[in-house]
């Protein structure tokens, strides 16, 4: 259960600034979709299939520009992409998004699209801490949408049929049960990202360390001559 309430605390101005950004996105979307859970999910799935995929590009391109190696974060990145939107694949089964839900996919693709590539370029782990974030809102969302289903003040109804083969679900799964591996997944995903966000600032750590010893070696070899 703890995994589920698992969070990050934030530790520098990067981290501030993920989370801020985060909650603003969270109170539009709470304004917006209220309880309509299953809208929600379609909507929002469709930006949480975003990051991955324009993280894993960025990382290619710059693998291939500096040949270096990717240590595997490029892999992990499209996984993920794939595995939001096969969760976007089952949830449009739950609910058919609206006229004005297509609408607004479309716009935020656009604007998520151009806005986290920026960030990316500009704070790899503000972007990385970011989709860390939004991961905690996801698995806290799936939790609230799965107590609704347990309570049956949302019907539970057969899981997709998507959803029995992606995840190996047993015939009989419903809704419910598909609810708690998509959390699971989120939780992943959140746990991979705060880690990569984590891995990130270590390295910048050290850098400045090294930069520091560095010129306090030059000042010594400056005085001694
Ligand atoms: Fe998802
Ligand atoms: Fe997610």
């Amino acid at each position: 259960m703890s995994d589920l309430k698992k969070h990050f605390e934030p530790k520098n101005f990067s981290d501030k600034i993920a989370l801020s950004f985060t909650k603003f996105l969270r109170f539009l979307a709470d304004t917006f979709f209220k309880k309509r859970y299953g809208h929600r999910a379609v909507v929002l799935e469709t930006v949480a299939a975003v990051p991955g995929m324009v993280a894993g590009m960025l990382i290619h391109l710059k693998s291939l520009r500096k040949i270096e190696d990717d240590k595997g974060w490029i892999k992990t990145l499209l996984e993920e992409a794939e595995n939001e939107r096969m969760h976007l694949m089952t949830f449009v089964h739950i609910a058919k998004p609206t006229a004005l839900e297509r609408f607004i996919i479309m716009i935020a693709q656009f604007i998520f699209i151009v806005t986290y590539a920026l960030i990316y370029i500009v704070s790899q782990r503000t972007a990385h801490r970011i989709v860390g974030y939004f991961e905690e809102e996801a698995v806290i969302s799936y939790t609230e949408y799965l107590n609704e289903l347990e309570a049956g003040t949302i019907p539970d109804q057969p899981a997709p049929e998507i959803a029995i083969n992606y995840w190996n679900l047993p015939l009989h799964a419903t809704l419910k049960d598909v609810v708690r591996v998509i959390r699971d997944d989120e939780a992943g995903h959140r746990d991979v990202n705060h880690t990569f966000a984590n891995l990130i600032n270590m390295n910048k750590n050290k850098e400045v360390i090294n930069k520091n010893n560095k010129e306090k070696k030059e000042n010594r070899e400056e005085i001694l001559d």
